[in-house]
């Protein structure tokens, strides 16, 4: 359909690289879309909490133990920013939390796959928050002002996500024979789900086309796919593991890795809520905004009284 005056004076912002603040003029579809992204990043992170809290009483030692306890800790923060970045578009987190509990909105597949041994949690390190690096990095220059600033505080604390994990990874790999067999079975376990993370190959990406035109996203699906699976093979091997895909194979014209894709059913079996650990995870956060409630009645009977006191 054709563009009218405002949707072509706000495509020209884009192209001109300006970032749009709340208060500007939006399309409908842009703040949907925003809504829509920022939303299932925010419950992402709260999401991905249980995974690794699943091991914070079993950190082989106290220092792994205060590790895992600041990233997990990190990851709620990540949450909030992007929660306050959606509020922003006129949407309560109250109403966010309601449609993901209502299986209306969506967190990252790889969140629906247990952590089973300790090497799990270097795996999620070294690979889930690799992944999400790979995607947050371009989106620190998305067109939309308070994701975009959102994305840099939460890049600068990434880093430390990931070396933490890579460092447990190196420590199993270059230990007893079952620590390297573990930390193998970890990577068997973790590859493809990571490389799910970046969403459906492109000529199946229903949102891409329209988002990368808004500058919503930054790269495409499979552009930061390649980019994860050429930065990580040679970090595998540094650790003397194997990557589970015996098609990979170095491409010098291309400049990159050939790899087998991931098996895209099961991918679709898991946004339809049949992964391993769906259930499981949507119980545990609906348990836990409901045990949670008095809290938040109280803070809010609280500062209500605050502001009672004030203008009284
Ligand atoms: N998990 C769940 N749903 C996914 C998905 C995944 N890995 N990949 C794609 N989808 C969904 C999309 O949300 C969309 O469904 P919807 O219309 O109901 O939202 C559908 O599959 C089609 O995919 P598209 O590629 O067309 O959708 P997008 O253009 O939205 O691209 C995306 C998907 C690349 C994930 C993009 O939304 C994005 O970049 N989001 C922001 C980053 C993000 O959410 N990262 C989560 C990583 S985990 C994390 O951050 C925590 C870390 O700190 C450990």
């Amino acid at each position: 359909a054709e563009m009218t005056d405002e949707e072509r004076a706000f495509q020209e912002r884009i192209d001109r690289g300006e970032k749009i603040e709340p208060t500007d003029w939006m399309p409908e579809g842009y703040r949907k879309t925003l809504i829509r992204q920022i939303g299932q990043h925010a419950h992402s992170e709260i999401v991905g909490q249980l995974p690794e809290g699943n091991w914070i009483t079993r950190a082989p030692t106290l220092e792994r133990k205060a590790i895992l306890l600041a990233k997990v800790q990190d990851e709620a923060g990540h949450g909030l920013y992007l929660y306050c970045a959606a509020e922003t578009l006129g949407v309560s987190r109250d109403e966010l939390i309601e449609l993901l509990h209502a299986g209306k909105m969506k967190y990252s597949s790889i969140f629906n796959y247990p952590t089973l041994t300790w090497a799990d949690i270097g795996a999620v390190g070294w690979l889930v928050d690799g992944a999400a690096i790979m995607n947050q990095v371009p989106l620190q220059r998305t067109s939309f002002g308070p994701y975009s600033r959102a994305m840099i505080r939460i890049c600068k604390e990434e880093s430390f996500h990931q070396r933490q994990g890579y460092d447990i990874m190196m420590k199993m790999a270059k230990g007893s024979e079952a620590q390297r067999r573990m930390a193998q079975d970890a990577l068997n376990r973790f590859w493809y789900p990571s490389l799910m993370m970046f969403g459906p190959s492109d000529k199946d990406s229903v949102h891409s086309a329209q988002s990368m035109a808004w500058k919503i996203k930054i790269n495409t699906n499979d552009e930061l796919r390649q980019k994860f699976v050429d930065q990580t093979v040679p970090q595998a091997e540094y650790l003397g593991l194997t990557v589970p895909d015996e098609n990979l194979r170095w491409n010098e014209e291309k400049g990159g890795y050939d790899f087998s894709e991931p098996d895209w059913s099961e991918f679709f079996e898991v946004l339809k809520g049949n992964g391993p650990c769906n259930r499981e995870r949507m119980e545990a956060r609906v348990t836990a905004w409901e045990d949670g409630a008095w809290v938040r009645d109280g803070l809010m009977a609280h500062a209500d009284k605050r502001v009672a006191a004030r203008t009284a």
